[in-house]
C-alpha cells in the first residue's frame, strides 16, 4: 500500500506518469489512496493560486458548425439543433453584463461558422479589448489557418482553447468524420503556441472507444505542448447524434484525470467543467477539490442558452449571468474557495 502512495509523489517529481501507473490509478478502488490523490492535486493548485478560483465568462456566440463530429449536438447534421447567432452588439453587452458582475476573461465560443470571417472575428475582439483593455481575451472557435490566428492575435485575443480531442489518431478517427484531419488539429495547437496565445488543449473523458492507452497518449501530447490550459470534462451522449446512445464518461474518472493533471502540470490552468456540473449536483466544486481552479459560467443570452447543446441536460440553461455568477460564489464558498475578479492568467 505504501508503494501506491509513492507513485502518486512521484509524478509530480518526476512531471510524468507510465502507462501502468495511470491505469492503476484510474481502476484502483481503495478510498484511502482516492483521497491522497485528491487531497495531493489540491495541495498542489493551492501552493500555486491559493484558496482562489478563475471565474471565465462564456459567451456562446454561434451554434452554426461546419463539422459533423459524432459525439456534439450542434454537428452540422443534427436537422434537430435550432441554429442562433449573436451580433456584435449583442456579444458587446454580454461584455457588458459581465463586466460589471466581475468578470475579467472573456471566453467567445462557438462552432466552426463561416459567417464570422476573420474581419469579423477582429472586429470583435478589438472592440472588446477597447472597452475593457483590462480584461483577458479567449477565443473558441476551432480550427483556423496560421495567417487567420495571427490576426486575431494581433487584433488582441490574449488565449485560444482547441481541444485535442484525443491524442491517438485512430481514435481520432473513430470520434470524427473522414474530412476531419487530426494532422490539422495538432498543426493548429503548435501555431497558436508559436503565435504566443496562451493555448489550451483538452479531451472529452469516457468518450466513446477511449482506452488507457489513448489516455496515456493524451497526458505525453499535453506534456509535449506545455500547454497553459487543460480543458477535460466527460463526454455526456446528445441523443440527436451518432453517439446519442452511448454511455457517459464518469465523474470518478473525470476527478481522477483532473488530479493527474494538476500533478503532471502544478500551474496549468485547469477548469471544473459544465459538462461535469451536469453529471453530477456538485461536479465543479469537487473538481475544484480534485485540483481544477477555474470555472466558466455563461454569460450567453438566456434566449440563446438552451439552444447551445453539445449534449443532453446542460446545467444553468435557464438562469441570468447574474444569477450564476452568484451561485458559483456561493458553491466556491461552500467548499472554502472565492472567487478571482482578475484576469487570472498562468502563472
Ligand atoms: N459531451 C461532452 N463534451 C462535449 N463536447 C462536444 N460534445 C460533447 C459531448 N457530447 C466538448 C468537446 C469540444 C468542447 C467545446 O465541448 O470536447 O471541444
Ligand atoms: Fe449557473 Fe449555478 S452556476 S445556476
Amino acid at each position: 500500500m505504501q508503494r501506491n502512495y509513492e507513485i502518486i509523489d512521484r509524478i509530480e517529481q518526476t512531471g510524468n506518469i507510465d502507462r501502468e501507473t495511470l491505469e492503476l490509478l484510474l481502476t484502483i478502488e481503495d478510498g484511502a489512496l482516492k483521497e491522497y490523490l485528491a487531497a495531493k492535486a489540491r495541495e498542489t493548485a493551492q501552493r500555486i493560486y491559493g484558496n482562489q478560483v478563475y471565474i471565465r465568462g462564456l459567451i456562446e456566440f454561434t451554434n452554426y458548425c461546419r463539422n459533423d463530429c459524432y459525439y456534439c449536438g450542434i454537428r452540422r447534421s443534427n436537422g434537430c439543433a435550432e441554429r442562433y447567432r449573436l451580433s456584435k452588439e449583442e456579444i458587446l453587452s454580454c461584455c457588458k453584463n459581465g463586466y460589471e458582475l466581475g468578470f475579467r476573461t472573456f471566453v467567445l465560443q462557438g462552432g466552426e461558422d463561416g459567417f464570422y470571417t476573420d474581419g469579423r472575428i477582429c472586429e470583435i475582439v478589438s472592440e472588446i479589448k477597447n472597452r475593457y483593455p483590462d480584461c483577458a481575451v479567449t477565443l473558441s472557435i476551432g480550427e483556423r489557418e496560421r495567417e487567420s490566428y495571427e490576426a486575431f492575435f494581433k487584433a488582441g485575443a490574449d488565449r485560444y482553447l482547441l481541444r485535442h480531442e484525443t491524442a491517438d489518431e485512430a481514435h481520432y478517427k473513430e470520434l470524427h468524420p473522414e474530412e476531419m484531419s487530426f494532422q490539422h488539429r495538432m498543426r493548429c495547437l503548435r501555431e497558436l503556441k508559436e503565435i504566443g496565445y496562451q493555448t489550451g488543449c483538452g479531451f472529452m473523458v469516457g468518450s466513446p472507444y477511449q482506452t488507457f492507452d489513448t489516455l496515456y497518449e493524451d497526458l505525453q501530447f499535453i506534456r509535449e505542448l506545455q500547454p497553459e490550459m487543460v480543458g477535460i470534462g466527460p463526454f455526456i451522449p446528445q441523443k440527436d447524434t451518432p453517439f446519442g446512445k452511448m454511455q457517459a464518461g464518469t465523474i470518478e474518472r473525470t476527478l481522477r484525470l483532473l488530479s493527474i493533471i494538476r500533478l503532471l502540470h502544478p500551474s496549468v490552468l485547469l477548469p471544473a467543467t459544465t459538462a461535469l456540473g451536469t453529471i453530477h449536483p456538485k461536479g465543479r466544486e469537487l473538481g475544484i477539490l480534485a485540483g481544477a481552479n477555474v470555472v466558466m459560467p455563461n454569460l450567453s443570452p438566456v434566449a440563446v442558452r438552451e439552444k447551445y447543446k453539445l449534449y443532453d441536460n446542460k446545467i444553468c440553461t435557464g438562469d441570468e449571468a447574474a444569477e450564476c455568477r452568484y451561485c458559483m460564489e456561493r458553491r466556491m464558498e461552500s467548499i472554502g474557495y472565492q472567487v478571482a475578479v482578475d484576469r487570472g492568467d498562468f502563472i
